[in-house]
Order: C-alpha cells, then sequence, then structure tokens
C-alpha cells in the first residue's frame, strides 16, 4: 500500500501520457495496467499493429504496381505470412517497452493488475489498496457488439483477431466501412484476399466530408474492394470453416446471403468500464453510456477525472493524449485546455484521408458562407513522381474573414501534411497566411498552399 498524488487508470494513450505529465509537474504517480504490456488498446491491438500491417502491404502493392515501371526489376515480392506478423509484433513490443522505458525514467509507478475502486481516494489492485488525492480513468473503449454476430476471434473477429489471423483469408467480410474496415480490408485486399464491405448507411466513412468519402470509395473499389451500402446485417453464422452473413437491403427489404472465410465486425466501439466499481460508487454516466464530465474531466464525484475513449468526443488515441495532458495540469493547479475544434482524424488507407475542423456538410447545415479551396495532387510533381497524383487538398475558409474552417486532404502523406492547417487553424490562420508562406519545391505540401492559394486569386498549378 502506497500513498499517491495520482493514481491513472489503464495505460493507453491517454493514461500513460497523463502518467508522465503528472510525475513531469513534481506529482507522485501510479498507473494501474492489467495487461501485460502498457500502450493499451492503441499500441498492443489498435493503431499500431494495424500500421505495421499498413505498410507492409502497402510496400507490397508498390512492389508489384510500380517497381518494373520506376527499372526495379526481379523477382516480385512474395509473403510469408508469419515473418510478416512477427514484423508487426516486433513493432508494437519496441513501442511497449519504450513506455516501461519512459516510466521508469520519469518515476511513474505500474501497479500490475485490474483496478476497482471501493471508494473516492482509494484504488484496489489485487488485495492491496493504495490511497490517491486523485483518480484518473483512462481505461478507453471495447468493440460494440452487435445484435444476431457473436465473435469468436476465429472466424467472426473484432479488430484484434483480425490483426493476427493465423493465414491470410481468401475471403473478408467487413461489417461497418469505418475507419476500422476500411484500413483492415485495405490490409487483406492488398494480400490478395476478396473483400467485402457491408455498410448500413448509404455512404462509407460517417461524419467524413462527403467529397472525400465519395472519392476514397472510389479508389477503394478500384482496388477490388467491394461494397454493399445501405445494409442491415441480421446475423452472421460461424460455422466450421467459414462464416455464413445474412443481410437486408434498406431500399426493397430483400435478404441477401454471403460466405466469407473471415467476417471482421468493425461497426464502432463503446467504453470499457467493467469491473471499476464506478456504479456502486454513484459516478454519473451520460446516456451513451460515457462518464459524464465537466470542461475540466471532472465527474460528478470530488477527485476523480475520466479522459479519452471513456468520456464524449472522438475516439481518437491522440484526443486522449491532450486530455492526458491537460488533466494532468489541471490537478496541478494549472489552467489544462484541449482545442477539440482542432482534431485532426487520419484514415491509414492508401490514399491517405486526413480532416481538420469542420466538414462542408456542417457549414451547409449552420448556414455560413464559406469559400472552398481545392487543388488535385495530378498537379503536383511530386506526388505524381510517386505515382500518387490520385487526391486532392480542399481548404475550406470563412467567405468574409477567410479564416481556415476546415481541412480535407486524400492522397499522398495527409496524415503528416494536414498538420501545418492544424497549426495555422489554431493561430486562427486565414487561407491567406499559408498561400503566402513558403513552401518547399517540390513536396506533396506544395498542394497544401496551392488549395490555400486556390481561396484567394487562384492556385498556380491547377
Ligand atoms: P466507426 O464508427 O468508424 O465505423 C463504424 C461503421 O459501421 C459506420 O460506418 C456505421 O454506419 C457502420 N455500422 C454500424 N452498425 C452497422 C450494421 N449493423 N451493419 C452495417 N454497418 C454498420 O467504427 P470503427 O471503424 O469500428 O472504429 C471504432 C473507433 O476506433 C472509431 O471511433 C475510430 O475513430 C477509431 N479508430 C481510429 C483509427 C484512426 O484514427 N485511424 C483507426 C481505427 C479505429
Amino acid at each position: 500500500m502506497a500513498d499517491y498524488d495520482v493514481i491513472i487508470i489503464g495505460a493507453g494513450p491517454g493514461g500513460y501520457v497523463c502518467a508522465i505529465r503528472c510525475a513531469q509537474l513534481g506529482l507522485k504517480t501510479a498507473v494501474v495496467e492489467g495487461r501485460e504490456t502498457l500502450g493499451g488498446t492503441c499500441l498492443n491491438v489498435g493503431c499500431i499493429p494495424s500500421k505495421a500491417l499498413l505498410h507492409a502491404t502497402h510496400s507490397l502493392h508498390e512492389a508489384q504496381a510500380h517497381f518494373a515501371e520506376m527499372g526495379l526489376k526481379g523477382k516480385s515480392p512474395s509473403v510469408d505470412w508469419k515473418q510478416m506478423q512477427a514484423y508487426k509484433q516486433n513493432t508494437v513490443s519496441q513501442n511497449t517497452k519504450g513506455i516501461e522505458f519512459l516510466f521508469k525514467k520519469n518515476k511513474v509507478d505500474w501497479l500490475k493488475g485490474w483496478a476497482t475502486l471501493p471508494e473516492a481516494g482509494k484504488v484496489q489492485v489485487g488485495e492491496e489498496i493504495h490511497n490517491a488525492k486523485n483518480i484518473v480513468i483512462a481505461t478507453g473503449s471495447k468493440p460494440a457488439t452487435l445484435p444476431g454476430v457473436e465473435t469468436d476471434e476465429k472466424v467472426i473477429v473484432t479488430s484484434t483477431g483480425a490483426l493476427s489471423l493465423p493465414k491470410i483469408p481468401k475471403s473478408l467480410v467487413v461489417i461497418g466501412a469505418g475507419v476500422i474496415g476500411l484500413e483492415l480490408g485495405s490490409v487483406y485486399a492488398r494480400l490478395g484476399a476478396d473483400v467485402t464491405v457491408i455498410e448500413y448507411l448509404d455512404h462509407i466513412t460517417p461524419g467524413l466530408d462527403g467529397e472525400l468519402a465519395k472519392t476514397l470509395m472510389r479508389s477503394l473499389k478500384k482496388q477490388g474492394i467491394k461494397f454493399v451500402l445501405g445494409a442491415a446485417v441480421q446475423k452472421a453464422e460461424a460455422l466450421k470453416t467459414k462464416a455464413k452473413l445474412t443481410y437486408r437491403l434498406r431500399k426493397d427489404d430483400s435478404e441477401h446471403q454471403i460466405d466469407a472465410d473471415v467476417v471482421l465486425v468493425a461497426t464502432g466501439r463503446k467504453p470499457f468500464t467493467d469491473g471499476l466499481g464506478l456504479e456502486a460508487l454513484g459516478l454519473k454516466f451520460t446516456d451513451r453510456g460515457q462518464i459524464a464530465t465537466d470542461d475540466r474531466w471532472r465527474t460528478n464525484i470530488p477527485g476523480i477525472y475520466a479522459i479519452g475513449d471513456v468520456i464524449e468526443g472522438p475516439m481518437l488515441a491522440h484526443k486522449a493524449e491532450d486530455e492526458g495532458m491537460a488533466v494532468a495540469e489541471v490537478i496541478a493547479g494549472r489552467a489544462g485546455h484541449v482545442n477539440y475544434a482542432v482534431i485532426p482524424g487520419v484514415i491509414y488507407t492508401a490514399p491517405e484521408v486526413a480532416s481538420v475542423g469542420k466538414t462542408e456538410e456542417e457549414l451547409k447545415a449552420e448556414g455560413r458562407a464559406y469559400k472552398a479551396g481545392k487543388f488535385p495532387f495530378m498537379g503536383n510533381a511530386r506526388a505524381k513522381a510517386m505515382f500518387a497524383g490520385e487526391g486532392f487538398v480542399k481548404i475550406l475558409a470563412d467567405s468574409e474573414t477567410d479564416r481556415i474552417l476546415g481541412a480535407h486532404i486524400i492522397g499522398p502523406n495527409a496524415g503528416e501534411i494536414i498538420h501545418e492547417i492544424c497549426v495555422a487553424m489554431e493561430f486562427g490562420a486565414a487561407a491567406e497566411d499559408i498561400a503566402l508562406t513558403c513552401h518547399a519545391h517540390p513536396t506533396v505540401s506544395e498542394a497544401v498552399r496551392e488549395a490555400a492559394l486556390a481561396c484567394g486569386d487562384g492556385a498556380i498549378h491547377a
């Protein structure tokens, strides 16, 4: 038993970042984590392993599609799935060990086990009860379940199972055309699987700017991924070696069936608070099962805070990290701030997709007068040299003030080049500010400047 200034429950991106910042601010800090390794869903079975598989399979696709044209000849690579899995796991391990090192460096204690909160100010881990002046709940989320579809992580899988399939399936049906479905669908399509994505809505990636969603779907279709839109999944049954899935088309209520070696359920995630004993404590939840917090991440119980996927807002690692740093500052008596209007979202498909701020649909719904400056990557020399001329940058700016309201990119390095727009938005910049900033040539970032120029007198290369 020990006394702490702060005990954080959960060592995902929200929790571990919060812990490091708390320690840096001079608070005696511990993190409770029951997994064998630190890093939470993102590092162990989410963002990082999926990026390893996306990188490996994108490299394979590049070799197959472009090497010969670039004069790189020879046998095209074949896939050693076991080795690709080992590379993925090695990537994960390097990062989980990295957090352990950072904990030691910053003198953050790792309390190994699953926490319960017997009362405010106390955290129980196994037999031990620790006193904590402040408790931060950062327990993340788990896959949402779908009625009629039971996952077994073998034939009917969540993203966790999909990252570690024993072999590459010949056919994969994905339920849900959201971020997980499209990223993992891309991985297996590049590995030769016949991939069909079944989506309830009549478009993919809800919440994304409509023009981006359409362009992405067109591109994924060209890569061989099939889409069934407007389809409600009724049930999925795991047979011996296959799964059978039944869905109804919403437009005519007709029933259809589809077989696949593997079914991936990717219909969203929900807050994970099982076993903490929060109900008994009287902690308040929203009607969507999230822990209710105020604008300083305080719950209704003094001394208990919550951040990340367990509270409202986008379920994104970097949103949780920002909240982790901010709540540490609040606990240390500082201001602590997160600007929820400038949180980028990235889909790591090829082409990559990145978005920040308002979509055109949102601006229209608000009745806001805006202008859209758009620039296609086909006009960008660097992108063309990389066979990545597909897609565009779109900057949305206020018609009168020119202030940037949002930006939407589909194309090469979208997830990297979006950040200059994020910084610009944090400074309340106008599109002209980006247009007047010298951008190195030849870079794909020039497309961002061109889109900004298109908000004014016009892009040069379009
Ligand atoms: P999502 O919310 O992105 O997409 C779920 C999709 O499933 C939606 O299009 C929805 O309309 C559809 N759907 C729901 N019920 C359905 C049904 N019965 N039949 C057919 N379609 C149905 O959720 P996803 O992809 O599972 O991701 C979960 C969370 O993880 C998200 O919040 C996402 O932002 C986050 N994530 C973020 C990543 C990134 O930032 N690159 C990568 C992976 C996940």
